[in-house]
């Protein structure tokens, strides 16, 4: 196969400078961590944003930026603060974010801010197409770079050019909602291939462009007068042989002793032994419907209180774009709801919300997702939902529940966890009661599906499916001329 340039906002690793010292940390957010395994095993080359804006770094620390990511065949990009404010915290996180997932009421329209996305957008182009060699293909990641397929196109107009979405593409009657929508579908329209996680959410792009540009679509084509357009979807997998492994070696391990973290947990001695941890994990995201988990927690509290001091839910929330106000908001009503529950259900013995607000290393998450017996993931929209995935693929001995969104893209593929509805408090809090009293041959039974499911629609899968179809658009000649 051809070479492949990758090119996202966020590269799969953060640097930060320190002191004059640099650190590397790997990124958090599905995309970085699921297209790392494909990046670390072909052959490939990623252009990206290192995370810091040029002003934080010391033009002596330049040179060492640039090698700390070609270390990794990363190609660092890097902006000014008034360019990342506009472009990333801006018209990024404040517009195409909460909008593509019907967060209507948080959504800004700011033709400042839109005139650096654009520009931001064309300065990717041009790193692309600097580093282009014919026969390369260039796959462009996710809602931050919808204007780079077309920008290419104008300069290399036989590239082979991919798209890929990696949140969900909202309905016609919210994408016409957007001031620029014919230019961002035009944007898109560059790629060759298009590809989104779900049906829905193919479908809805195809309804907007046929709505929006006029152009005729047939099946999953968009006619262009030169050029056919594939359209199509791809669940996006997991490093699974990565997860289980280091689940098998952490059980052994820690084998039949406590970890550190069940031992501080148990440290605040619960009832019974059948007490129960339940996990939450995600980036702290309004998306994520974290406020909306604790309140259904709580009202399990009420409702079942011969739990109290028998469960425990563990939090952890990674910070996330803390320059945008919505997150400083969320954080804050999350800070007051942790707060008030512990203080209204506590006793001398028990807490019962852990609440950790910072990224761990991933030894940590992987006894995290070992430890816990029940994982409660209610997204309000997730464009898939990795953390779903994980969780089932360290379930090495087949126990452990996942009670899951139906407004997760995971929700698809993973039909045997407990679908809840994120604003049924009623339901969820059931579905809390019935994953304690699952019995242990039901939860082998549907987690031994699940995960046949996940280690056959890995990562690997995901972009060798992507790469495969893309390689296919090279032979596609446009069938008529289309009006
Ligand atoms: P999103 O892409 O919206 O953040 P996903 O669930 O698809 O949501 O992906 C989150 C990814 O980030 C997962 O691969 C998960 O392992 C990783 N992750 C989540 N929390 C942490 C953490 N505290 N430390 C390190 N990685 C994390
Ligand atoms: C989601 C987005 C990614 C993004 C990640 C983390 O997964 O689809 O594009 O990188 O969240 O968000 P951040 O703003 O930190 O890059």
């Amino acid at each position: 196969m051809n070479r492949t340039i990758i090119i996202s906002n966020r590269l799969p690793l953060q640097i930060t400078i320190d002191d004059q010292k640099l650190d590397v940390t790997p990124s958090v957010g599905g995309l970085a961590t699921g297209l790392k395994s494909f990046h670390r095993d072909g052959d490939s080359v990623w252009i990206g944003w290192s995370g810091l804006t040029k002003e934080e770094i010391p033009d002596n620390l330049l040179p060492e930026v640039e090698k700390k990511a070609r270390e990794e065949a990363c190609i660092a990009v890097n902006f000014t603060a008034e360019e990342i404010d506009g472009f990333y915290y801006g018209f990024s996180n404040r517009s195409i974010w909460p909008l593509f997932h019907y967060f209507m009421e948080f959504t800004e329209w700011d033709a400042d801010k839109w005139e650096i996305y654009k520009s931001v957008n064309q300065k990717y182009a041009d790193v692309v197409i600097e580093n282009y060699r014919e026969g390369d293909n260039i796959w462009v990641h996710d809602y931050q770079l919808l204007l780079v397929p077309q920008m290419i196109r104008d300069k290399e107009p036989n590239a082979s050019i991919g798209f890929f979405n990696h949140i969900p593409f909202p309905s016609y009657e919210v994408f016409r909602t957007v001031p620029w929508r014919e230019e961002i579908l035009k944007g898109m329209l560059g790629a060759n291939l298009i590809g989104f996680h779900t049906f829905d959410y193919e479908r809805h792009f195809l309804s907007s462009v046929s709505r929006i540009l006029r152009h005729q679509v047939q099946f999953n084509e968009v006619s262009l007068p030169d050029r056919i357009i594939k359209v199509d979807s791809f669940p996006m997998g997991i490093d699974y042989d990565k997860f289980e492994q280091a689940a098998l070696k952490h059980r052994e391990v820690t084998a039949g002793k406590e970890s550190e973290l069940q031992r501080r947990l148990n440290h605040h001695r619960q009832k019974s032994p059948d007490s129960k941890l339940i996990l939450s994990i995600d980036r702290l995201d309004y998306t994520k419907g974290i406020a909306n988990r604790i309140r259904a927690f709580e009202y399990f509290l009420e409702k079942y209180p011969e739990y109290i001091e028998n469960i425990r839910l563990v939090m952890l929330a990674v910070p996330s774009r803390s320059n945008v106000p919505q997150y400083q908001l969320l954080k804050r009503e999350i800070d007051e709801l942790v707060g008030r529950i512990n203080g209204k259900f506590a006793t001398v013995n028990w807490i019962p919300i852990w609440y950790f607000y910072r990224s761990m290393p991933f030894e940590n998450l992987i006894d995290l997702y070992t430890s816990c017996n029940i994982a409660l993931i209610t997204p309000i929209r997730d464009g898939m939902n990795l953390v779903a995935k994980e969780y089932i693929a360290t379930r090495t001995d087949q126990t452990g529940v996942l009670i899951l969104s139906e407004m997760a893209g995971a929700f698809h593929e993973m039909n045997e966890a407990l679908i809840i509805n994120p604003n049924d408090f009623e339901q969820i809090a059931n579905a809390i009661q019935q994953a304690i009293k699952m019995p242990k041959e039901e939860q082998v039974r549907r987690n031994t599906i699940l995960q046949k499911r996940l280690k056959r629609y890995s990562v690997e899968k995901w972009a060798d499916d992507f790469m495969t179809a893309l390689e296919r658009t090279r032979e596609i000649k446009p069938a008529f001329k289309a009006k």
